[in-house]
């Protein structure tokens, strides 16, 4: 089990994050953000998307209205759903169960903790808190199978040395 906690003080630091994250994630993996409404975490996925595909993150919008949205231009299928909306649902539609337990796309969730019975083995899990004074996020990345160790490699050291503007 890794778990790493790292400060984001911006927008861009929080897209950093992800690209770093983006880079490595292997095909099958499920990612569950969490954290309150304005936390940051459509802005991480710009970032997962960014490392996925360079570049290619520039038109993500947030599937709060439409579910999921799929990117097909990065090295793998990036399926992008917010369960948000789903709350009241008795249960997930069947295109959304399909993209979780794909094991060809990475699938990233908003709101994950929404429905955690749904979360497949190879998760990681990324929670997001918010300091209310300032811009500042905590990020805590757990990565329990250790599917993306190069990452955790890479992102201790960017906690270390945080990234120049
Ligand atoms: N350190 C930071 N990291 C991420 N976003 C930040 C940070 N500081 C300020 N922001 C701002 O906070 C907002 C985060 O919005 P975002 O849409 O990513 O939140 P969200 O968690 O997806 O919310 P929702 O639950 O409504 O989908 C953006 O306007 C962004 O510019
Ligand atoms: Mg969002």
């Amino acid at each position: 089990m890794s778990t790493l906690a790292l400060e984001s003080p911006d927008v861009e630091s929080t897209i950093q994050i992800g690209r770093i994250l983006g880079k490595c994630l292997p095909r099958g993996t499920f990612v569950a953000l969490e954290g309150v409404l304005g936390a940051g975490k459509t802005q991480f996925v710009k970032g997962i998307a960014c490392g996925l595909d360079e570049g290619g993150w520039a038109g993500l919008r947030s599937p709060t209205f439409t579910l999921m949205l799929s990117y097909h231009g990065g090295r793998a299928v990036l399926h992008h759903i917010d369960f948000y909306r789903l709350n009241e649902s008795p249960e997930l539609p069947g295109e959304i169960l399909e993209a979780i337990h794909s094991d060809r796309a990475i699938t990233v969730v908003e709101w994950a903790d929404i429905w955690p019975e749904v979360w497949p083995k190879n998760y990681i899990r990324v929670r997001f808190e918010v300091n209310d004074d300032t811009s500042k996020r905590r990020v805590t990345i757990e990565d329990p199978q250790g599917l993306c160790p190069e990452a955790v490699k890479e992102l201790s050291e960017y906690a270390a040395e945080p990234a120049e503007a």
